[in-house]
Parts: structure tokens; sequence; C-alpha cells
């Protein structure tokens, strides 16, 4: 029997919840900052990871923020992707759906086209080299206006064809979907998937409110669901899947201990929980270090183990036949590897 890091990283996984800002290592930050005249903060790249020591959320996204002012130009946003789609492709993912935040950086006055454009381009070079196919999701900063979401769609259209779905991230708390109800719609509209975070930080009633008002067909995150008996019951019913991020929780305090995390539970009651990094440069770990944190404190059985990884496949935006193709794998993996 292979050892348990050899099990999991063989397993055919998709990964559905990605920040492509969030991949951005120290490393790469101080490489920007030097290529582009930008004065950091912190003085190494020790003293900035020294400094990822979050509290909650939004200490977290302080930094992230910060983190993402040094990507200037079309080839920093080519790097950065390049970089994360050589360590999923290295811990067995073989699909990624990646959220960008757009208004990060149209806000500092760069083009929507030099964003979509550098990751696009990785994505492609990405799939030529590895296999690796991929989407993208334009996600919303819910802290900002709704007027502002609206802008960013309404640019975005120009590349319409190179992105499939909406998300919606950044300060959950007094930041319900409601508020974005009118530009999610106009994006239905236009014919893309929606997804939203909900139920990391805020309360399970914006799970309701994403499903209900935004019509998301996935939940990131959603752990929170929890303290809503009849939610729970929903999500196994209609087999509404969420992208749990355990490395991320621990790092922002959801959960005091990765011995404490609901993906267990939620599991056995049948819910559709997949295994993801959320920003992998700042929580300590990509898919891989996710699935063994949780495989480790949790006790997971390899059964289990494949069954994270079957939901990655299901929960993705990937067509039938593609779908088809990689359970097969995952069923015929089953036999010969445990
Ligand atoms: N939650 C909300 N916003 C985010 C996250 C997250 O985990 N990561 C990047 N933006
Ligand atoms: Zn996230």
């Amino acid at each position: 029997m292979p050892d348990l890091e050899s099990f999991i990283r063989a397993l055919p996984k998709a990964e559905l919840h990605l920040h492509i800002e969030g991949s951005l290592e120290p490393e790469m930050v101080f490489d920007l900052a030097r290529k582009h005249g930008v004065t950091l903060k912190y003085p190494t790249v020790e003293a900035l990871r020294a400094a990822y020591d979050f509290h909650d959320l939004q200490s977290f996204l302080d930094i992230y923020y910060a983190g993402a002012d040094v990507l200037r130009e079309e080839s920093d946003f080519y790097d950065m992707t390049a970089a994360y789609l050589t360590r999923a492709h290295a811990d067995g993912v073989v699909h990624t759906e990646i959220f960008f935040d757009p208004q990060t950086h149209t806000e500092r006055g760069i083009a929507m086209g030099v964003v979509i454009g550098g990751i696009s381009r990785a994505l492609k070079d990405a799939e030529t080299r590895y296999g690796i196919t991929s989407r993208l999701i334009l996600c919303f900063l819910r802290h900002l206006s709704e007027e502002s979401a609206m802008q960013a769609l309404e640019q975005a259209l120009a590349f319409r064809d190179q992105f499939v779905a909406v998300g919606l991230d950044s300060s959950e708390k007094g930041h319900p979907p409601s508020k974005f109800a009118r530009v999610f719609a106009r994006a239905r509209a236009e014919g893309l998937l929606a997804v939203a975070h909900a139920g990391e930080e805020g309360p399970p009633a914006y799970i309701r409110e994403a499903l209900g008002q935004l019509k998301v067909v996935r939940i990131d995150h959603g752990v929170r669901c929890e303290e809503d008996a009849a939610l729970v019951q929903r999500l196994a019913t209609e087999q509404i899947p969420l992208t749990v991020c355990p490395l991320s929780n621990i790092r922002l305090k959801v959960f005091p201990r990765m011995a404490d995390h609901n993906l267990g539970r939620l599991l056995q009651q049948g819910l559709c929980v997949t295994v993801n990094s959320d920003d992998p440069a700042y929580f300590g770990g990509y898919v891989l270090a996710n699935y063994m944190a949780v495989a480790k404190a949790l006790a997971l059985s390899r059964a289990q183990l494949r069954q994270l990884a079957r939901n990655s496949i299901t929960a993705s935006f990937l067509d039938a036949p593609a779908k088809q193709h990689w359970l097969a794998r995952i069923d015929a993996f089953d036999e010969v590897e445990s």
C-alpha cells in the first residue's frame, strides 16, 4: 500500500477554491517589487512571511491586498499563474477553477485586459505543458459597492469568453450576498455561473441568501452551515458543493485546531465537500498539504479521501465527458491502490 502522501498525490483532483493573488509567494513579491521599484513595508522575505500571523479574515485581507500591489504588467500575472499551476500539477491536480479579483487591480489603474490576458495565457500554456485544464472565475470584492462590482463586470464582459462564472469574496461580515443580487442577475443573464463565499465568518443565513438571491451553484467555505440543521439537510439533499479550505480555516481562526474542523462530520452527513487551498502562499500549503492536514487530524480513511477527490470532480464546471473520464480514473485507482 502506498504511503498516505503518495496515495493523495496520485488521486486525480480538481481544485475549486483558489485565489490566484493568494498564490503569490513572498519571494515573487520581492522579485516584482524590485522589478517595479516598489518599496515594501517588510525588509526581507523572512520578515514578510513572519507577518503572516493572522487573527481573522480581515487581518489576512489587509496583507493580501498589499501583496497584490506589486502586480503591474501582463507578465507578472502570467508568472504568478504559471507558478501556481506548476505547484498544483506537482500535487496531482488535474483541473483547477481559479478566482481572480479584478477590482484589486483596476482600482490601481491596471487594465482589465492586462489582468485577464496574463492569467489566461498561463492557463493555456499549462494545459499544453501539463495537460491541466482550468476555468476562470471573476470575483467581486464585497467590501466595495454594488456599483463598483457592476462596473467591473461590464469591463470584464469585453473578455466574456475567458471566464465562466462570477464569485464573491473579501470581508464577509456586514456584507451579505443580497447586496450583490442585481450584479449576479446581470452576470447570469450573460450565461455566467455563480458561486459565492458564504458561511466562512458570516452566519448560515448568508449561505441561504447566496442560494436564494444569487442563485449560486456552489458555496465557497460554507462551514458555518453546521449551525443550521435544516440547511445542512438541504445542502446534502440538493448536493450543493462546499469548497472547504482547511488550512485557511485554521490560520484565520474559523476553527481553533484542525482536530476541531467539521469537514469529516459534513462528509459523513453526505454533503458534497471538497478540499482546496484558498490562498496557499499565505496559509502554509497547497492542495496536497490541505488533504494531508485533514487526513491526519481527522483520521480520514482512504475511502473518504477518494470521496473527496470524486466530489471535487463532480462539483467542477467540467463537461460531462471530462467528469466521466476522471471519475473512472478515480474508480480504477480504487482497485489498484488500496
Ligand atoms: N475569504 C474571503 N475573501 C478572500 C479569501 C477568503 O478566504 N481569500 C481571498 N479573498
Ligand atoms: Zn476564498
